[in-house]
Formats: C-alpha cells, structure tokens, sequence
C-alpha cells in the first residue's frame, strides 16, 4: 500500500507515504464524523488515546453478543469460550512482542503495571513467602528514574521511595531534549535497584538509546523497567532485544479499547515478586489462616479481569501487524520530518525536543511565540484540529525547557501529509488571530 502525494509548493520534502492512509481512515469510523460545524476531524492526539478500527470494535461487541462471561471461572460454555477468547488474545499479545505467553500480565494500563511492580517491589520486605523477599527495597537502596518520564512512570517511584525510604535520582536531559548519560555511571551505581526509563517520550518524542542504561544496570544487578506506553504502538518492541525486566504499556494508545494494559516481566523476576492487588482467581489455596497464590500471571490478575478489552486488544494487535509495525514506524518518521521542517518554518514556532528525526518519534511540541499554548489549541480546535496543550503529564519536562506547557501534535497510522498541512495552517491562523504575525508567517 502506497499513497502518492503531490510535492506541496516551497519544494517540502514529502515522499510517498508507507501506508494507504485512505484506505485506513475508512477502517475508523470516528474519522468520518465531521466536528465543529461540519469541519472534518483532523485528529492529532493519539499518544492521548488512538482511535479504533472497526475490526476492534467488533470484537468487543462479538464478545459481548455472544461468549460474555468470566473467563477461568465456571464450567458452562460460555466460561470455556470466554477463557479460550482471553487466553488467545494473551498469546497473540505475547507474540507481538517477542514474549513467552505466562510473561504478559493484564492490567487496567500503563499506570496500573507500574504501580504493580512499585508496589511489589516494597510489599516484598515483609512477605510471608522468603522468596518474595528477593527484590526488596528498602532503606539505603536508591531507585533511577529520568527527568523526561510520564508521571505515570515517575510519581509510583516516588511513592515507592517515601514509603520504604529508599532515594529516587535520576538523569537530566540536554537542552535538545534527549537523555544526558554524561553521569549514567554514578547516577546507576551498587545502590540502584531498579532503571525506570521510557523508550520513547511522550512529550519531547526522543527515543532513548537503552542500551547503555541496561548495560550499566545489569553492571550493578538492578531490575530495568521501560515504559513502552509511547513506543509499543509505534515501532517494533521485540523484549528479547530490549534485555530489560518489565515492559509496560497500554492498550488504548494501540488502537485499542481503554482499560486494558500489559506488565511484561522476565518470568524468574515476576515469580520472584509478591501480588500488589489480591483477590479471587489469583490464589491457589485459601484458608482462614492464610492462603497461597498462583504463579504469573495469574498472581497479578485478581478479580474478574477486562475481558472484552484484552479481546479487543488482541484485534488491534492482529491490525497493527497486518500493517507491519516496521511501516508503521517509517510512516510516523516521513510525517514527523516533514511536520518538524514545516512547523520550524514558521517564525515564531519553536520544537521542545529533537528538532531533526534521528532517534524520534512522532509526538511534536511545540511553542508559538507570544501565544500561550492553551490559546494555541483553543484556535486549533475552532478548525477541527485536535491535539492536545498542557504539561502532558511530564511536568518537569516543561520546566526543564522553561515553557508553561506546549501544544503537542501526534500522528498514526491514519495520519496524512493533508493533517499536518492543516496543522501547520492552524498555527498560522492562530498567529494572525492573536495578531502575532511574523511578516514569512502572513506573507
Ligand atoms: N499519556 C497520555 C499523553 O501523553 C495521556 O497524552
């Protein structure tokens, strides 16, 4: 599938996209709803949450019409469908990333599978089970975190840290917004217990080179965690290669629905660490005395899990690699290099975060001068064009940059040269509205 695209004037770089973008907004039906009196949807804001293919939705309805019920549980044919439903779907996610299918642990999203390993990792000091104790963190220990990280994957550490008394440090960022690892080897040292570290940011769009900070990790024997929530749906994330403990990421940004998400572990690591949420279906045997808990990951599933969700996840996930994730990550690329030269033409525009694509993603921020970037969205919105304004969830990423917020574009697969075009437009737009016009900008 290759979408032919007219060369725009002032000679933009704009090759043929890698996916049919035609062919695939008919696939969401939401893109065919018009916004704001009739003005057609140019969504921009699916590292918020994507939107989903027919195919997903389906699915969930499929399951609702004809196999709902709890999954493990009963011994009716609907239970036995429903199971097998769930379980396929644990396998096809499985496969997906490159994992044996007793590693993917379901959770409600990316916040959840953190706060389950946080929790774990300092419920693991007092645990019955001795070999529970092994990755307790306590006093003395340190926790490394990096100052671009989603709070979701940044407050649960702090947490963790208040509550066991252990340090949380962490790595700085160089002024074009990627990782500085000048320090990597005294910032992860004999304390570190365990890296928490994004692959691939949600605000600035840098992709990390993990490597070394694995590296350095398995140096000092700390866990690493990475927060996939930004690159699993947009790159090929294989965890054999990744060489970390835990992936984390969410459904709903996956062309998924909300609700569901996914803790990967190493399994000797996860069968090493003590249940956060306890409950029915993640136990063995259960007396009133005490009880006894089942292995991964059924330890970290307690109570009747989102089974339509995991089901649609499994359809998003048969979506994506329909596509093949390979041109869904060089599609992201030829869009993002030609919103960062577009959008930097602009006089007045300036990119928080890499200003080129090497080692990027698609999420661009940006800051239109003398507009605050609420303004900026607002203006947008008026034209049909969602993105998203604000600290993103990343607040010490907006400080570190000294803006009060950006407004942030992100692309997927149904995303077109014809959105950024209207973004960029917008901008201008905006620029005239609020009478801040650079003479290129009018010209
Ligand atoms: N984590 C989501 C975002 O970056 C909500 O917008």
């Amino acid at each position: 599938m290759t979408q032919t695209v007219s060369r725009p004037a002032g000679g933009a770089h704009r090759p043929p996209l890698p996916l049919d973008v035609e062919a695939i907004r008919a696939d969401f039906p939401i893109l065919s709803r018009t916004v704001r009196d009739g003005k057609r949807l140019v969504y921009l804001d699916s590292g918020a949450t994507s939107q989903k293919p027919r195919s997903v939705l389906d699915a969930e309805r499929d399951f609702y019409e004809n196999h709902n019920a709890a999954p493990h549980r009963g011994a009716h044919q609907l239970a036995e469908e429903a199971t097998g439903l769930y379980e396929a779907a644990r396998a096809r996610i499985a496969d997906f990333i490159g994992a044996a299918v007793e590693e993917v642990v379901f959770t409600r999203n990316t916040t959840d599978a953190v706060n389950t390993v946080a929790y774990a990792l300092s419920n693991a000091a007092t645990a019955k089970e001795p070999s529970f104790r092994r990755y307790a963190v306590g006093q003395g220990d340190e926790i490394v975190v990096t100052e671009m990280e989603h709070h979701a994957n940044l407050v649960p550490w702090q947490q963790l840290c208040e509550r066991t008394g252990a340090t949380l440090r962490w790595l700085g960022l160089t002024d074009d917004g990627r990782l500085d690892l000048s320090d990597l080897g005294t910032v992860v040292n004999e304390r570190t217990k365990l890296v928490a570290v994004t692959q691939q940011s949600n605000i600035l769009g840098t992709i990390n080179p993990l490597e070394p900070i694995v590296a350095r990790a398995r140096e000092v024997g700390a866990l690493v965690l990475v927060d996939g929530a930004q690159s699993v749906p947009h790159q090929p994330v294989d965890v054999a290669a990744l060489g970390a403990d835990f992936l984390v990421f969410s459904g709903h940004k996956m062309l998924g629905p909300t609700g569901v998400g996914v803790l990967w572990g190493r399994y000797d690591v996860l069968d090493a660490l003590p249940p956060f949420l306890t409950g029915g279906s993640m136990i063995e045997v259960v007396r009133m005395e005490g009880s006894t808990f089942m292995p991964p990951p059924q330890r970290f599933e307690a109570g009747v899990p989102m089974t339509a969700q995991v089901v649609g996840l499994g359809a998003a996930v048969d979506y994506l690699q329909g596509l093949g994730m390979d041109r869904v990550q060089a599609h992201e690329e030829a869009l993002t290099a030609y919103a960062l030269e577009q959008l930097q033409a602009v006089p007045g525009v300036t990119v928080i975060g890499p200003p080129d694509t090497v080692a990027r993603g698609g999420a661009v921020s940006f800051t239109v001068e003398g507009i605050h970037p609420h303004d900026v969205g607002q203006v947008l919105d008026d034209l049909g064009i969602a993105v998203r304004v604000g600290h993103h969830c990343a607040w010490p990423v907006v400080r570190r940059y000294g803006v009060p917020a950006t407004t942030r574009a992100t692309f997927y697969v149904h995303t077109g040269y014809d959105d950024v075009d209207a973004l960029v437009e917008g901008v201008r737009s905006a620029q005239r509205f609020f009478g801040v016009t650079p003479e290129e900008a009018t010209a």
